[in-house]
C-alpha cells in the first residue's frame, strides 16, 4: 500500500458523550464489528465489576470508572480506524478536552429520553473550537424516547448547529419499530433478536412498498412515518457534506447500541462521511499528512501506566508521514536530535511494539521526562511547531497542604510533575511558600486522583481544603500596573500561576468586571501569556 493510501484510509475520532448515553456500549459494539473483540461485555461490565479496559491507574480500579483516556484501533471494511475514548465520567479532566485536539472528528452519543445534556455541551465546545466535523448517534431508542423533532430542535438550539437526519426512527420504547433511511427510501425493521455480534436487522422494505410497510410497522407507525417525512423534507437542512466536514452541520443516525440496531448503519456512513488526516497548521505554514515527512504533537502525558515500571508515556498523534521503528526524529522545543524509546501502540490494555505508524494514529513513546504537553516532533531536517494545545480554565480549586513539613522536596518535585502532565494547574499566593499551594482543576476528581498519587509515587501526604473560586482571570499588562495594589472585590484572590503570571481568582461571574471597573487600565483575560490561547469553557 502507498503512503497516500495508508494515511487516505484512517479515520481518527473520539467519542464524546454525557456519562450513561451509551459512549462504551457503542464503542464496544464498533470494536464487535472490526473483530478486534469478540465477545460483547468485553469492553466493560460495570454490574460484574469488571473494568474499561482503558483503566490503567488504581484510582480507576477503586472507583470503578474510567479517569484516563485510551486509544483504541482497529480495522473495518478497509479502514483503519483509531477511536480516542474520553472518560465517561462527570469529573472530567482537561485530558478530555485535550483528546478532542487529537481527533480529526466527534461521534457525539446522545440519549434519546434525555437529549443534550451538560458534558456533551462543553466537549461539543471543543470541537466547534477546532470545526472538526460532528456526527451524531441518538441512542437507547428501544426506550422511550422525547419527539424527534425536539431531539433535533434541541441539538440545533443548545449547540448551535443545524442537524441532518440521515435516518428517522419509527417510534420508541416497545413500540420501536425500526429507522427509516432517508437516502435509500427504506424502512429498515428492528429485531432485537439478533442483538450480540451481529447487526439487529436483516430486511429492508422500501418505503413505497406500502403492503410491505405496513404489515412491518403496523398502520399507526405507519401513517406517523409518512407525515413526518413529509415534514421532515420539508424542514430540515439540505444535507451538504461540505458542511459536515467544516463542523456546520451535523448527521444525525438513530440506533439502539444495547441491542445493536442502527449501530453499522452508522459505523459506515460516517466512515464514508468523516475525513482521513487532513493538514495542519505549523508556525511554518500548513503541514500536508501526506506529501510531509513524519510529524507529530504530544497531547496526553501519562504516568504509572505499568505500575511494576513507574513508567511515563507521552501519547502523540502523528500528523503527517510515517513513522518507521528506530527513526531519528526532532524534539522541537529542546532541539535533541533522537529515537523514540519504545514506541508502541495501545489497544486495550495490551500494548504492541510499533514497527511503523502513519498520519492519523497515536502511538505511546516511554518519556523520561522530556516532554510536555502541545510538543512537536518531525524528522531532524525540520524544525517547525503545531500551535499549542489550549489550557482549559479550571473551575475548581482547593488548597494543598503537606501534611509532614519535613517532606517538602518530595512534594514539591510531585506538584512539579503532575502539572507539567497537565493534571492540575497549580497557583500560589504571594506571601507563601512551595509547602502550600492552590490547585486548579477542570473536574472536581482529579483533586482526589492528585492525592493518590502524591501518596503513592512520592510518598506524600496532603490535606484539601476545597476554595469557592470558579472564575480565573490573567493580568495582561503585569509590567505596567502595580498587582499588590489592585483594588479588588471581596470575593478576588491574587495569586501567580508557574510561570509566575499574576491573576485572580473570584467566586462570583460579574466580579472581573467590577474590579476592571475600580482599576483604570487594567487589563484581565481568561488566558495566560505562556499560552497561545486558553479555553473558557463555562
Ligand atoms: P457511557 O459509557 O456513556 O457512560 O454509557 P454505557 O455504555 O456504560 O451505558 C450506560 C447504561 O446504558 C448501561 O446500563 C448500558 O447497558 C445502557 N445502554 C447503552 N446503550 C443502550 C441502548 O441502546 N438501550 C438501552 N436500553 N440501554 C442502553 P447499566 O445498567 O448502567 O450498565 P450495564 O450493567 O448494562 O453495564
Amino acid at each position: 500500500m502507498t503512503l497516500e493510501q495508508e494515511i487516505g484510509r484512517r479515520r481518527t475520532f473520539a467519542i464524546i458523550s454525557h456519562p450513561d448515553a451509551g459512549k462504551t456500549t457503542l464503542t464496544e459494539k464498533f470494536l464487535l464489528y472490526g473483530g478486534a473483540i469478540n465477545t460483547a461485555g468485553s469492553v466493560k461490565g460495570k454490574a460484574t465489576a469488571k473494568h474499561a479496559v482503558s483503566d490503567w491507574m488504581e484510582i480507576e480500579k477503586q472507583r470503578g470508572i474510567s479517569v484516563t483516556s485510551s486509544v483504541l484501533q482497529f480495522e473495518y471494511e478497509g479502514y483503519c480506524i483509531n477511536i480516542l475514548d474520553t472518560p465517561g465520567h462527570q469529573d472530567f479532566s482537561e485530558d478530555t478536552y485535550r483528546t478532542l485536539m487529537a481527533a480529526d472528528s466527534a461521534v457525539m452519543v446522545i440519549d434519546g429520553s434525555k437529549g443534550v445534556e451538560a458534558q456533551t455541551r462543553k466537549l461539543f465546545k471543543v470541537c466547534v473550537m477546532r470545526h472538526i466535523p460532528i456526527f451524531t448517534f441518538i441512542n437507547k431508542m428501544d426506550r422511550d424516547a422525547l419527539d424527534t423533532f425536539d431531539l433535533l430542535d434541541d441539538i440545533e438550539k443548545n449547540l448551535g448547529i443545524e442537524t441532518c437526519p440521515v435516518n428517522w426512527p419509527i417510534g420508541s420504547g416497545k413500540d420501536f419499530k425500526g429507522i427509516y433511511d432517508r437516502k435509500t427510501r427504506n424502512v429498515v425493521q428492528y429485531s432485537d433478536t439478533l442483538k450480540g455480534t451481529k447487526e439487529g436487522h436483516e430486511t429492508d422494505i422500501s418505503i413505497d412498498d406500502g403492503d410491505a410497510v405496513l404489515a412491518a410497522i403496523g398502520e399507526d407507525a405507519k401513517d406517523k412515518l409518512e407525515s413526518e417525512i413529509e415534514l421532515l423534507d420539508g424542514a430540515s437542512a439540505e444535507f451538504d457534506l461540505d458542511a459536515v466536514r467544516k463542523g456546520q452541520l451535523t448527521p444525525v443516525f438513530f440506533g439502539s447500541a444495547l441491542q445493536n440496531f442502527g449501530v453499522e448503519i452508522f459505523l459506515q456512513a460516517f466512515l464514508r462521511m468523516a475525513t482521513p488526516p487532513t493538514p495542519r497548521v505549523s508556525d511554518k505554514g500548513l503541514v500536508d499528512p501526506v506529501k510531509d515527512g513524519f510529524s507529530a504533537f504530544v497531547f496526553k502525558i501519562q504516568a504509572n501506566m505499568n505500575k511494576a515500571h513507574r513508567d511515563r508515556i507521552a501519547f502523540m498523534r502523528i500528523c503527517s508521514g510515517r513513522y518507521e521503528a528506530g527513526m531519528e526524529v526532532r524534539h522541537v522545543q529542546s532541539g535533541r536530535v533522537q529515537r523514540l524509546q519504545q514506541p508502541q501502540q495501545l489497544m486495550a490494555s495490551s500494548r504492541k511494539i510499533l514497527d511503523e505508524a502513519f498520519a492519523g494514529d497515536i502511538i505511546g513513546v516511554f518519556d523520561p521526562g522530556i516532554y510536555s504537553i502541545g510538543d512537536t516532533l518531525c524528522l531532524p531536517k525540520d524544525n517547525f511547531r503545531y500551535a499549542g494545545i489550549p489550557t482549559f480554565a479550571p473551575e475548581h480549586f482547593a488548597r494543598v497542604r503537606q501534611v509532614d513539613t519535613m517532606k517538602r522536596d518530595q512534594f514539591v518535585k510531585g506538584i512539579r510533575q503532575i502539572a507539567q502532565e497537565g493534571a492540575i494547574q497549580v497557583f500560589q499566593e504571594y506571601n507563601t511558600g512551595m509547602e502550600e499551594i492552590i490547585a486548579g482543576v477542570v473536574g472536581v476528581l482529579q483533586f482526589d486522583v492528585l492525592k493518590f498519587r502524591l501518596k503513592n509515587e512520592y510518598n506524600v501526604d496532603i490535606r484539601l481544603e476545597e476554595l469557592p473560586y470558579e472564575h480565573i482571570r490573567w493580568i495582561v499588562n503585569r509590567d505596567e500596573v502595580d498587582v499588590k495594589k489592585i483594588v479588588g472585590t471581596t470575593d478576588m484572590k491574587l495569586v501567580k500561576d508557574m510561570h509566575d503570571n499574576p491573576l485572580l481568582l473570584f467566586v462570583n461571574e460579574w466580579s472581573p468586571q467590577m474590579v476592571l471597573e475600580r482599576n483604570k487600565g487594567l487589563q484581565l483575560a481568561n488566558f495566560s501569556r505562556n499560552d497561545e490561547f486558553q479555553a473558557d469553557l463555562t
